[in-house]
């Protein structure tokens, strides 16, 4: 009975998001980002005091809030098709990146059809196009059980859209910028100051005679389709990529390849959007920068209301309950225009940029 009671907790342990606690210091100021120890998963609670489930995802300012967006995952080991998704893609909202209120389901499974869960709507990314007033969601695609393949419905582009924000995303399909032979992968959005956006993806054939790489393609007008395809010299084997754009550099941030488990990442730098780019390497500084601090890219965003203030987002995947893997914010410190390092806060005063450990 003992050994059954004490099997009861270990499993409630794995399956709540660990060291809570963030969630649980009532005297943390409100400001405050909790990214924890390395090897910690804390929890980042929306207003009702649940984990934000929005994985894979991104940050956009639109109608004067932020809003975060992103897969929300099933409370299962990796191995379990934790990674895949019963419900679709999650929004939240907030005015001061604290305090999110869940939104609800923007993008959702169905029973049937191509939107048949479980199936993974991998790194989700959303921008608004200015000129169709619609915004634009586009994902690595992969069917129902969201079991990775090369077939096509297990390695493609997805693209949704919808007039609002936190609207219901209407499913415009899959695709694959460079034909049918080529698979799509790891992906992100990037839109520039001149309102041209591009799709940047990972990519191999799916006889694998070719090393994977990177590609971007620019998006047609109403962004949902691609109009210009190129490959990423120097960004061969790269996944997780993250790009913005700051004193007229452009900067690509990617993960090695090793599935869930966490690499150290690198950041590559451009004078123009298509290259070429220059491998700076890994941007994680100080003593004990492991693994891009046990995290894998998935988006940068800049602050809107302290501009020139990019924060990284990576995900610290918890193999054991994939919904319970936290979400770490880390600020990029600018060293000279044109470079920037980042260092490990456990936890930060995201008004006033000051590390707190
Ligand atoms: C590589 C991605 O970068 C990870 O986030 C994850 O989606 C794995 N693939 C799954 O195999």
């Amino acid at each position: 009975m003992r050994l059954q009671h004490a099997l009861t907790l270990l499993t409630a342990l794995l399956l709540t998001p660990s060291s809570a606690m963030c969630a649980e210091k009532p005297s943390i100021p409100l400001a405050e980002i909790c990214n924890g120890s390395l090897d910690e998963f804390p929890a980042r609670p929306d207003t009702e005091g649940v984990h934000v489930g929005a994985h894979h995802g991104g940050v956009i300012f639109a109608e004067g809030k932020y809003w975060w967006y992103g897969q929300c995952l099933s409370p299962k080991a990796v191995a379990d098709m934790g990674s895949a998704t019963e419900r679709g893609v999650a929004m939240y909202s907030s005015s001061d990146l604290i305090k999110w209120r869940n939104e609800g389901i923007v993008l959702s499974c169905r029973n049937e059809g191509e939107l048949k869960g479980p199936l993974r709507f991998a790194r989700s990314k959303i921008v608004f196009n200015p000129r169709a007033r619609k915004y634009v969601l586009w994902c690595h695609y992969v069917r129902f059980p969201g079991a990775h393949g090369v077939e096509e419905g297990t390695a493609d582009a997805g693209v949704a859209v919808c007039d609002a924000i936190n609207g219901q995303y209407q499913w415009c399909g899959i695709q694959r910028p460079l034909g049918p032979n080529m698979t799509v992968k790891d992906c992100t959005l990037f839109q520039d100051e001149d309102a041209k956006a591009y799709f940047i993806f990972d990519t191999y054939p799916k006889d694998r005679s070719l090393r994977r790489r990177l590609y971007m393609a620019e998006l047609s007008d109403d962004y949902r389709s691609c109009r210009q395809v190129r490959p990423l010299e120097g960004l061969e084997a790269r996944e997780a990529p993250a790009m913005f754009k700051h004193n007229g550099y452009y900067f690509l941030i990617t993960s090695g390849v090793s599935g869930w488990k966490p690499n150290p990442a690198r950041v590559h730098r451009a004078k123009a959007v298509f290259g070429p780019y220059t491998d700076l390497g890994d941007f994680c500084r100080g003593d004990d920068t492991g693994a891009t601090f046990n995290s894998q890219p998935t988006f940068v965003f800049e602050i809107r209301h302290k501009p020139g203030t990019f924060v990284y987002m990576g995900d610290r995947w918890n193999l054991r309950n994939m919904a319970g893997s936290s979400h770490i914010w880390l600020p990029l410190k600018f060293t000279s225009p044109d470079n920037f390092e980042m260092h490990y806060l456990k936890r930060w005063d995201i008004s006033s940029w000051r590390g707190l450990d």
